[in-house]
């Protein structure tokens, strides 16, 4: 006894003396704890960022914290809660030191990583809520070991893996909110077993095989998502014993078989019944209209086919109604008596029944709808009838679609009411009239098509007060006038802007330079006239660019490739553009359809960027390009003789050329009654704009008839002359075409070219333009291209009598002709960089214009002499060349001594 006693004292004392402190310094150790588990938790969350968690510092207790709390009594930590700041960091290891922790919640923190499985030492953990993170790798199997747990929400991670199947242990589970993982596999069926589940969600991840039969046990189920994946077979009839069931979301799956018709008695409590975007048919169960409790019914896009029972009325808490994307209605006259019984309820505020069969009319009760209504959606239907006026009452509307029916009629003034609406779509139906001036009343309108009808009229100005607008159709419409001034500019919001397909005249407001937004731009098949405005070179958001089938005309301009260098299609075809490609759309890297076919387009095609695929590109209906890949099959480029050459040039005297003299002469054949056909007069020859005309090989085939020989005017061994026409060049022209068997022909063509290029005096046949390509056999062909003088020559009016009689020229004429002459002499031996002497001055090459100025012609024999006349003696060539010219005409001393 006494023993016991003592034991007893001493055990108190021991009590007394040791356990107290040690229970104060376990206490304390413990808490320590925390603290250092905190802190090394802090460095992983915030992962080095300094500012993030500034209150999470030694200066207070670490149960003062930011989203610490601790229990009152033994200041451990009980919960731990951080939501919506960006922390970008890890969950630690040292979380499974906190071990008093009930509440975990870091949501929206930015966490990536994966979820440590020293979170299974947290055994009194109730709630994890980790949502809305970057977590990967797999739900950590160690979670098994908080069997207190009630909720975990892992929603809307990168978790993947299978569903665990040792939920089933946590027999206190209420909420498991797994959706929008990438989780795979099948569901479960031990998840049947968790009893005291409220709300299952494995939505939006890629789950397969069939709804296990299990989940039928779920008698406390309220919720359950399975919505977005990829589960397959009929729903199981097993999940209509459900009964306290209020949001069943089995949405985005491939699900099939039909509803049950007694739907009532399974789902008493159901508000939210979402089945859309599956393969479930049948009829419209009627018994849906039983669910008073019913908010929210989705069975769009199925394929549900018959009638809408008039039943609906009892719905009055539904707020969305989706049928759209089904086979409901039969075109008939009574396909939509249905809405009026959902007038009864007033808390709808989304109705969607498009694309379906219905037909009938848009009833007038229509504007019974609640005010609450703010979306209706009913295009893709055969609706047919006028839009009725009181659908202006919808004041509540936002959103209103209903194209692609057979509406007729005109758009009713009364949606001037439509106050709040963001998108209206009236698009592909008969609407007629005008667009209603009312049109400026919605300033709350960023989307509207009306697209596709047979409105007539000009766009109305008021339009400009819509400047909230980013998307505007009137396309394929009967519009004209001009696309008004003061309008577009204030739509500076626009995203897309089509109005192709009309007959709008005009040109293309400047003020386009303000849409600084605009990403697609279609005028195409207009009457559009004018420029390209400078203006849309702001316009640098541009992707596409749709102007074909108009009249503009002008240049391409530059800044299309500099400026704006999003563009991916630019279509510029059908129109009058007339000048050549510019080479800055090479640089356009996203450019991936380039159609300029169609128009006066002339000179070098690139090769680069778009350039280099000929089937994003097309340049047909151009008669004047050349160059390009070799799959566009033009002609090659002609061009000028580089510098280095010319500098070779001026070393010496350079026999232009050794072209026969003879050729040109029968350009004095040349008279009226060759002329037989027509030219086609253009008020202005845009082809020669800077003076430099580009024809093809081509051109000049069509220009001669195929060089056919009624447009032979003469010919010889160096080849043979035509006349003919160009299709885009006002005037008549003679072609010389080369023969170029002749030795040294090809060679002296490309001096003799330049020489006459740069020549230019009114007494001067004009050289148009050289030629140098590849005829249709693949040979080469070199031509020059002349001006067509149409009173012939000189000499054949001073001799030819049958023609004209020498007494048709007066004396002043002939004094006139006369000094025409000496003036190009003087001109050639002159005012020319390098002095030329023609070396065949003679009446045959004397040629006369309309007006009876005689121009000097055929250059074939002239020679180039450096640095004028008086300086040339150096630098003559040796007079080995054989000399040429005309007996009776050639000088006596260069007979005599071949010196020019
Ligand atoms: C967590 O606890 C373990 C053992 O209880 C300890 O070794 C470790 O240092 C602790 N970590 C932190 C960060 O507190
Ligand atoms: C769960 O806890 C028990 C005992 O505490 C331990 O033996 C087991 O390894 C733990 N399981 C997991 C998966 O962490
Ligand atoms: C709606 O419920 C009532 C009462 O239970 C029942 O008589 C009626 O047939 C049901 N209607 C439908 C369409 O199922
Ligand atoms: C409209 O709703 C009321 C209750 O809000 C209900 O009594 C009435 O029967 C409904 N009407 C129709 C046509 O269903
Ligand atoms: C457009 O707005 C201006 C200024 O807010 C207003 O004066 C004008 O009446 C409006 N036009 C239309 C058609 O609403
Ligand atoms: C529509 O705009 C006109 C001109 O601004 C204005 O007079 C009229 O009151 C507006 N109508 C409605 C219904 O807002
Ligand atoms: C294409 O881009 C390069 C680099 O930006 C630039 O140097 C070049 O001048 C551009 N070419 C044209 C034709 O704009
Ligand atoms: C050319 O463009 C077409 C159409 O965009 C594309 O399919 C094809 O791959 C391109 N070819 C080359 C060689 O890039």
């Amino acid at each position: 006894m006494r023993s016991f006693m003592t034991f007893l004292l001493y055990f108190c004392f021991q009590i007394l003396v040791y356990c107290m402190p040690f229970a104060t310094v376990a206490l304390a150790l413990s808490s320590e704890t925390d603290k250092l588990a905190l802190l090394a938790l802090k460095e992983k969350l915030i992962n080095g960022a300094p500012d993030s968690l500034p209150s999470w510092n030694e200066s207070q207790h670490f149960c003062e914290w930011q989203g610490v709390t601790c229990g009152r009594r033994h200041m451990r930590v009980v919960a731990l809660h951080l939501e919506n700041q960006i922390l970008s960091g890890t969950l630690g290891p040292s979380v499974g030191n906190l071990t008093f922790l009930r509440i975990l919640r870091l949501k929206n923190v930015n966490l990536y990583g994966e979820i440590p499985s020293q979170i299974g030492r947290l055994k009194r953990l109730q709630v994890l809520n980790l949502n809305d993170n970057n977590l990967h790798g797999e739900i950590p199997m160690e979670l098994t070991n908080c069997t207190a747990i009630k909720v975990i929400f892992l929603h809307s991670n990168q978790l993947s893996g299978r569903i665990p199947t040792w939920f089933e242990s946590m027999m206190q589970l209420t909420q498991l909110n797994l959706g929008a993982n990438n989780l795979f596999g099948t569901i479960p069926s031990s998840l049947g077993n968790v009893s005291s589940l409220e709300n299952l969600s494995l939505a939006q991840n890629h789950l397969k095989g069939s709804i296990p039969y299990s989940l039928d046990r779920l008698s406390n189920l309220k919720i359950l998502n399975l919505d977005s994946n990829n589960l397959l077979g009929e729903i199981p009839n097993s999940l209509y014993n459900l009964s306290n069931i209020q949001v069943l979301d089995i949405g985005g799956n491939n699900l099939f078989g039909s509803l049950p018709s007694n739907m009532h008695l399974a789902f008493p409590n159901l508000n939210e019944f979402i089945i859309g975007a599956n393969q479930i048919s049948g009829t419209f169960p009627s018994s849906l209209s039983n669910l008073t409790e019913l908010q929210m019914l989705d069975i769009s896009y199925n394929t549900f086919v018959g009638s809408i029972p008039h039943t609906l009325g009892q719905l009055n808490k539904l707020e969305w109604f989706n049928i759209g994307g089904n086979n409901f209605g039969s075109g008939g006259a009574h396909d939509l008596d249905f809405l009026s019984s959902l007038t009864n309820s007033t808390q709808l505020s989304k109705i969607y029944i498009f694309d379906n069969g219905f037909g009938g009319v848009l009833p007038n009760i229509i504007g019974n709808f609640s005010t609450h209504l703010s979306l209706l959606h009913m295009e893709y239907n055969q609706i047919h009838g006028v839009i009725p006026e009181r659908i202006g009452q919808l004041i509540g509307l936002t959103d209103l679609e209903i194209g692609n029916n057979f509406l007729e009629g005109t758009i009713p003034d009364s949606i001037r009411k439509l106050k709040d609406i963001g998108s209206l779509g009236f698009e592909d139906n008969k609407l007629s009239g005008y667009i209603p001036i009312v049109i400026g009343n919605l300033t709350m309108l960023s989307q509207l098509d009306l697209s596709g009808n047979k409105l007539e009229g000009s766009i109305p100005i008021s339009l400009r007060n819509c400047t909230q607008m980013q998307e505007l159709s009137f396309s394929s419409n009967k519009l004209s006038g001009h696309i008004p001034d003061q309008t577009f500019g204030y739509l500076d919001g626009l995203i897309y802007l089509g109005l192709s397909n009309n007959s709008f005249t005009g040109p293309i407001p400047s003020e386009f330079g303000n849409l600084k937004h605009i990403s697609q731009l279609y005028l195409s098949l207009n009457k559009l006239s004018g420029e390209i405005p400078n203006d849309l070179a702001s316009c640098i958001d541009l992707t596409q660019l749709v102007l074909g089938g108009n009249f503009f005309h002008g240049t391409i301009p530059l800044f299309l490739g500099s400026s704006l260098r999003s563009l991916e299609i630019l279509d510029l075809s059908n129109n009058n553009f007339s000048s050549i490609i510019p080479f800055e759309l090479e640089n356009l890297t996203f450019l991936n359809k380039l159609d300029l076919s169609f128009n006066n387009l002339y000179g070098e095609v690139p090769i680069g960027g778009v350039f280099s695929n000929v089937t994003r590109i097309s340049l047909t209906g151009n008669k004047n390009l050349c160059g390009g890949i070799p799959q566009l099959k033009l002609p090659k480029c002609f061009r000028a003789p580089s510098k280095k050459h010319k500098k070779s040039l001026k070393k010496k005297f350079i026999l232009i050329s050794v072209i026969a003299g003879i050729l040109f002469s029968f350009i004095a054949f040349i008279t009226v009654h060759f002329l037989t056909r027509k030219t086609k007069r253009l008020p202005s020859s845009p082809s020669l704009q800077n003076g430099n005309l580009r024809v093809t090989y081509g051109e000049l085939h069509e220009a001669t008839n195929g060089f056919s020989s009624s447009n032979l005017v003469g010919a010889g061994s160096f080849g043979s002359v035509y006349k003919g026409s160009l299709l885009h060049f006002e005037r008549p022209i003679v072609v010389k075409v080369l023969n170029l068997q002749t030795r040294g022909a090809a060679k002296s063509f490309m001096a003799e070219c330049k020489a006459l290029a740069n020549m230019k005096h009114r007494n001067l046949v004009k050289v148009l333009t050289c030629c140098s390509s590849v005829d249709y056999n693949g040979e080469d062909f070199k031509a020059i291209v002349f001006e067509f003088m149409p009173n012939g020559s000189l000499e054949k009016l001073l001799y030819d009598s049958e023609e004209s009689g020498n007494h048709y020229l007066s004396v002043k004429q002939r004094v006139d002709i006369a000094l025409d002459v000496a003036h190009a002499l003087d001109y050639l031996h002159n005012d020319t960089e390098q002095a030329v002497v023609h070396c065949d001055i003679k009446p045959s090459n004397v040629l006369l214009d309309d007006d009876f100025i005689a121009h000097l012609g055929d250059f074939g024999l002239a020679r180039l002499i450096h640095g004028g006349i008086g300086h040339s003696t150096n630098d003559q060539i040796s007079s080995s060349t054989i000399i040429k010219g005309t007996i009776g005409y050639v000088p006596p001393e260069y007979g005599a001594g071949g010196q020019v």
